[in-house]
Parts: structure tokens; C-alpha cells; sequence
């Protein structure tokens, strides 16, 4: 058959109310233009974030119900710790209430004042985490993975070469190399087991503890049991077990791959380290049977940590991302190709040539998305990234102006893509009478979460 249909039945809904054109003019003005003050009860589709709003199953339901809520030797915890060792195989998994949580733990402890930390790209979080201990982040991804429309089967990929030179003057002050899977900053491109694999060599040469940022593991391992020579006859749990034996350890997002709603871990072979971050884990996040979760959270996710590896689901994942791709191309709109695992990237530069990036097209498009079909996308450009010029009432914009449409795990179906694919279609039929937007107001940080804006004369 050629309709592949969604691999799972619904027990369980949710309604979404229908807002009229009219009403969602009002909203988006009232939110002075930025989706993130909007009220989800506004939103028709929400693909604001993969992150914590996916849909557990009625195994996960079930397993909620027999959560020990005990404080100490939670028996919930033994079974969420049994899980991700059979999967990644550290000696020591420490559970946090989501992954920058593990991110801080991690860097408080390894990384100083003036050090630098590789990967193929930081996500936010985990850079704002390096960067806070005065270090420096820095990203080597292929230069391939740069380049929107350039097709490479593992755009995610380390380029090597970069990361041997950075490592030959550099190693002294890198306390730990990192890599991405899949790489969401970079369009939520896979990175391959060769690439892993001659990463996690360099780092060795250099005595460097290598870590995963494994939110979307489950994701990238069927990437590569498709599209890497000589894994089409392995499962997907037996490629991500030899993913992390090429580490030393990993940070998890459980809000990703681990199918549920909250939840998080860090995880390490190291002793002493792991000492370390169970003592700054009490400090902050909880005891370490724990760390910030309660038990029917620790069940709910050894449940999801073993779904997500069911190939059916991920073929379903994969293609679901790819179908809206396929269209949008058709229709002459530009995108990150080939499309990742969990979300779609528009290149909203070229879906506006007319609005210059000082007048941010990437909101522009969040925002006519919004008012056309009560979508919610993200703008991932100038105003998340653009640089202020000292003394100046200028920017540098960001290298991309694009807007990511992430797909919540087991949350909408082919129906509700198909609507969404329309409503990217008719606004990009009426591209020409779309306006840029100016900045009236702006915090010190992280601004794309708060600013406020105003449509241009
Ligand atoms: N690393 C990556 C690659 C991520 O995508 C995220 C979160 C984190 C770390 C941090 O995890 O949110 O549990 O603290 N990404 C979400 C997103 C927020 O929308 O892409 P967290």
C-alpha cells in the first residue's frame, strides 16, 4: 500500500478550538506580534516546539498509575535506570527535570573560565550553559549542513577535518567534546555512526570525554538504518546501542525521544564524576533516585524510552516530516532538504526576497501563518539570533532567516498536516502583500520569548 497510516489508534482526544481570520487579526496584534504571548487555547495547530508535547500511550498511562513516590530506592527509578542502560549502556544515569538541567550540571563541573566546547551545533540551552561559565561554544558542523537547499544524507555531521585542527591548538583547554543527534540547530539533520565514530576517536586522541546530546537519539539511529551503508539489518535499539559506546556519556531532553512530557537525565561512565554531579544534584534538582521527577514520571519514561525505538513509529516520524516537505517543494517554497526528523525549516528569507532581514521575514512568516490558519511556528533567524553592534542602531542579522514547524510526537494526523500545507500554500501565493515588522521593545536576553513588535509604514 502506498498510504502509510499513522501506528497508532486514538483513545484519548483533546478539542481545538476554531478561531476566525478576523479574531486571530486581533490576537496577533494584541500579542504584539510575537506568537509566544499567545494563549494556546488560541493556537488551531500548535508546532511551536517537539519538546514535552507529544502523546504518551496507554502503556504510559498505565505505568503513571504504579509510580512509587517514595524518596529514597524508588523502585520507578530502578526501572527507568534498567531501560536507558540497556539502551546506551553508561555505568551511572542521573534523572533531572529536563536536559538543561543535566546540561548545567555537567558544565558547572567540567568546563572554566576561558575553555572551549566543540559540536557539530549547540542548541540554545546548551550554549547558554557553556557560555555562563564564561567558556566558549563552538560549532564545526560540515559546511554542507550550512547551506539550506544543498541535499547531503547526514547534514548533522562533525566536520573532521575542522574539529582535528581545532583539537591540535585547542586541546588543553577543551574539558569535553560534544555532538548532537540529531542536530536540531542545524534543521534536525542526522549525524552518521561513521561520523560519530571518527569523533569520538579524535576526541580520544586527545584524552577528551566525549558526550552525546542524545534528545533525539531514537530519531537519528533510524536515519542511519536507512540512509547508512550496512544498517539496513539492524534494529534500531541494537545502532543506538553502538551510538553511545562511542562516549563517554550523554545529556538527555526525555521531553524529545523520551515520549513524554517532562523528564530528563544525565549519564556517564566516569566515578568520580558521577559523585560529583549526584552531590549538585541534590543541591538542586533532588535526591538522586529522582533528581527533580516524580516516580509515575520515572515509569511514564521507561515506557517511552522503549516505544520510541519501535521502527513502525519511526518510519511514521520520518515521513511525516518529509510528506509536508515534499509539497511545500512542489509549491517552489524553500526548505532546509532534506527535511530532518522532527520539524520542518522554511527559509522564510526567500519565501519574502521583498522584506530585508533587518525587517525580520521569519516573523513576518510566523506571524502570517498564525493569521491565515491559527498555526504556530517559530521564527529562527534575526530575532533569535541577530547581534546588536555596539554603540549602533544596527544589527547583524543571523547567516539564516527560517521558521520551524515542529511536530509534537503522536499528536496530529495526516488531516491536520494536510490543512497546514494549505495554509503555508495560500500564504505563499500572497507573499507580495506581506510587511516587514520593526522591534518596539526589547528585553536585555533572550529576546525572540518577550519582544514586542509593530508591522512596518
Ligand atoms: N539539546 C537539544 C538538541 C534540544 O533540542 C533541547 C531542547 C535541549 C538540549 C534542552 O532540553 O528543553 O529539556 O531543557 N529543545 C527544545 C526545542 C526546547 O524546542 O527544540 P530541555
Amino acid at each position: 500500500m502506498k498510504t502509510l497510516i499513522e501506528p497508532f489508534k486514538i483513545k484519548v482526544v483533546e478539542p481545538i478550538k476554531k478561531t476566525t481570520e478576523k479574531k486571530r487579526e486581533r490576537i496577533i496584534k494584541e500579542a504584539c506580534y510575537n506568537l509566544f504571548l499567545i494563549k494556546s487555547d488560541d493556537i488551531l495547530i500548535d508546532f511551536l516546539t517537539d519538546s514535552g508535547t507529544g502523546a504518551m500511550s496507554d502503556r504510559q498511562w498505565g505505568a503513571v498509575m504504579i509510580g512509587d513516590e517514595s524518596y529514597a530506592g524508588s523502585r520507578s527509578f530502578f526501572k527507568f535506570e534498567k531501560t536507558v542502560k540497556s539502551i546506551m549502556g553508561f555505568k551511572h544515569i542521573i534523572p533531572t527535570h529536563q536536559g538543561r538541567a543535566a546540561e548545567r550540571i555537567l558544565f558547572s563541573l567540567m568546563v572554566k573560565k576561558d575553555d572551549r566546547v566543540p559540536n557539530n551545533t549547540h542548541f540554545d540551552t546548551t550554549r547558554a550553559n557553556i557560555e555562563f561559565n564564561n567558556a566558549e561554544a563552538i560549532d564545526l558542523v560540515i559546511p554542507e549542513g550550512r547551506i539550506p537547499e544543498m541535499e547531503h544524507p547526514f547534514k548533522g555531521n562533525m566536520d573532521l577535518g575542522k574539529l582535528e585542527n581545532f583539537l591540535e591548538e585547542n586541546h588543553r583547554r577543551v574539558p569535553l567534546g560534544m555532538i548532537t543527534v540529531t542536530n536540531n540547530s542545524g534543521g534536525g539533520q542526522p549525524v552518521s555512526m561513521e561520523n560519530i565514530r571518527e569523533t569520538s576517536r579524535l576526541y580520544k586522541k586527545y584524552d577528551i570525554p566525549f558526550f552525546i546530546d542524545a534528545c533525539r537519539f531514537a530519531e537519528n539511529a533510524y536515519f542511519i538504518k536507512i540512509r547508512e551503508r550496512g544498517y539496513r539489518d539492524k534494529s534500531v535499539l541494537q545502532i543506538a546501542q553502538e551510538m553511545f559506546s562511542c562516549a563517554d556519556g550523554c545529556t538527555m531532553s526525555a521531553k524529545k525521544d523520551g515520549m513524554s512530557n517532562i523528564g530528563g537525565f544525565l549519564a556517564m561512565n566516569d566515578d568520580n564524576l558521577a559523585m560529583n554531579a549526584r552531590n549538585l544534584l541534590i543541591l538542586t534538582e533532588g535526591f538522586p533516585s529522582y533528581g527533580g521527577l516524580a516516580g509515575r514520571d520515572l515509569e511514564a519514561l521507561a515506557v517511552g524510552l522503549e516505544e520510541v525505538l519501535d521502527e513502525d513509529y519511526l518510519q511514521y516520524r520520518l515521513r511525516t516530516a518529509e510528506y509536508m516537505g515534499e509539497k511545500l517543494i512542489a509549491a517552489g517554497i524553500n526548505i532546509i532538504r532534506p527535511t530532518g526528523g522532527h520539524a520542518v525549516y522554511i527559509d522564510a528569507k526567500k519565501f519574502y526576497a521583498h522584506i530585508l532581514s533587518s525587517q525580520y521575514p521569519g516573523q513576518v512568516l510566523v506571524c502570517e501563518l498564525y493569521r491565515k490558519g491559527g498555526i504556530r511556528g517559530v521564527e529562527v533567524g534575526s530575532v533569535m539570533f541577530g547581534k546588536k553592534v555596539k554603540g549602533q542602531d544596527r544589527e547583524i542579522p543571523a547567516p539564516m532567516e527560517l521558521v520551524r514547524l515542529a511536530f509534537p510526537r503522536r499528536v496530529y494526523t495526516q488531516s491536520h498536516f494536510d490543512y497546514a500545507i494549505e495554509v503555508i500554500l495560500e500564504t505563499f501565493e500572497q507573499r507580495d502583500k506581506a510587511k516587514g515588522l520593526k522591534i518596539i521593545w526589547e528585553p536585555p536576553f533572550l529576546r525572540h520569548f518577550t519582544a514586542k513588535f509593530e508591522p512596518v509604514a
